[in-house]
């Protein structure tokens, strides 16, 4: 772990998904009570992250980057004590290249992105008290010497600070032509590393790597970087859509596989829906304790699909602890079964499971344990 940062992954709430380029001081205000208000903070949900939009068009005479004033009139210090005030953390995002994204893609004006102004922005950033920085690359070149450049310099500006900040790294957005967040191993750069392009809050998009991906989608891209995960170091697979509209958007099981993957992955939880209007049923996934305890587990080790099988991953947790978890694919409910000697467990052992999400307990028979799964659902076993 590195002195400062948390060891295990981020947890919080972005502003992008839900609010996009019409993110306001007020809003996060109200997102971040909202967070008090339903326990999200006390289950570990802390950083509240302002994403694109939040910088007006042009620096200001010093060079430095400044608040957009009709949006955020009471400046990014404020938001930030206001954050602070209530236990909460404060996150806030810039491009890697000249422009942001939305800048680079003409749907927001300026160019406020901080290359070349590293130093001066993390200085900001720190005199903010920011706790966290997303860092986002959507430049069409997708020269990759170049991105280590850059997110190497803004990693050095951060660390010359002095000031602990997560450092949230998107190198995928605008590249065609290949996912850099997964072919390379970021490793040492920044605390957590987008692996796809943008999620969309549908199951499967179908789509190549270059375009939004769906929860499965996401969770296929994982499968095969879990080495990479590890103390203050994590593979990122975007935020979770729980909760957030999509068409044909996604079903309580589907959104459950995707809190339970996420978790399987050691992932960061970086909610993305409007925390004012929630259901009771995306609270409850949200707020879990059972599920965000593996997420949160000490160890920090990912977990991988069991003897390639893409439906059924295990995850060491712990001393000697093992999670499994069953995801059904089919669109008909079935049993799932797993045997224990795929999972390492041989000899004379009496093994249970408890599922988290119901906290139903299975006794292993014959060497398996089965479980009926509902369509496109996950079933999170703990095995004892
Ligand atoms: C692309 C990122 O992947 C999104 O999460 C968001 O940060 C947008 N850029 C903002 O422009």
């Amino acid at each position: 772990a590195i002195e400062g940062l948390p060891a295990v992954p981020p947890m919080g709430w972005n502003s992008w998904n839900t609010f996009g380029c019409n993110i306001t001081e007020q809003i996060v205000r109200e997102q971040a009570d909202a967070l008090v208000a339903t326990g999200l903070r006390d289950a570990g949900y802390r950083h509240v992250i302002v994403d694109d939009c939040w910088a007006a068009p042009l620096r200001a005479a010093d060079g430095s980057l400044q608040a957009e004033p009709s949006r955020f009139p009471s400046g990014m210090a404020a938001l930030g004590q206001y954050l602070h005030e209530r236990g909460l953390k404060f996150g806030l995002y810039s491009g890697a290249s000249d422009q942001t994204c939305t800048q680079l893609l003409g749907t927001y004006p300026g160019s406020t992105g901080s290359r070349g102004h590293e130093e001066q922005d993390a200085r900001t950033f720190a005199d903010w008290q920011v706790d966290y920085l997303k860092y986002d690359w959507c430049s069409s070149d997708s020269d990759h010497g170049e991105q280590v450049t850059a997110f190497t310099a803004m990693r050095d500006a951060i660390r010359d600070t002095g000031r602990p900040i997560v450092y949230s790294i998107n190198p995928n957005s605008g590249v065609a032509d290949m996912v850099p967040g997964a072919e390379f191993d970021w490793g040492g750069v920044a605390t957590m590393t987008r692996i796809t392009n943008d999620i969309a809050p549908v199951w499967s998009t179908n789509a190549d790597s270059s375009g939004p991906q769906g929860v499965i989608d996401i969770v296929d891209a994982a499968q095969a970087l879990a080495a990479r995960v590890g103390p203050s170091a994590f593979n990122d697979p975007d935020m979770l859509v729980v909760g957030v509209d999509g068409n044909p958007g996604l079903t309580l099981a589907q959104q459950r596989t995707q809190m339970s993957m996420w978790a399987m992955m050691a992932a960061p939880l970086i909610a993305g829906n409007d925390l004012t209007r929630m259901s009771t049923q995306t609270l409850d996934l949200l707020r879990n304790r059972a599920v965000i305890a593996i997420d949160q587990d000490e160890r920090v080790s990912a977990g991988a699909p069991v003897d390639d099988d893409a439906e059924i991953w295990a995850r060491a947790i712990g001393e000697k602890g093992l999670v499994v978890s069953l995801t059904n694919r089919d669109d008909h409910p079935r049993p799932m079964s797993v045997s224990l000697s795929s999972l390492g467990l041989v000899g004379d052992v009496t093994v249970s499971a408890i599922d988290a999400w119901t906290g139903r307990r299975y006794q292993a028979e014959a060497g398996e344990i089965t479980v009926d799964v509902g369509v496109n659902d996950t079933v999170l076993l703990q095995i004892a």
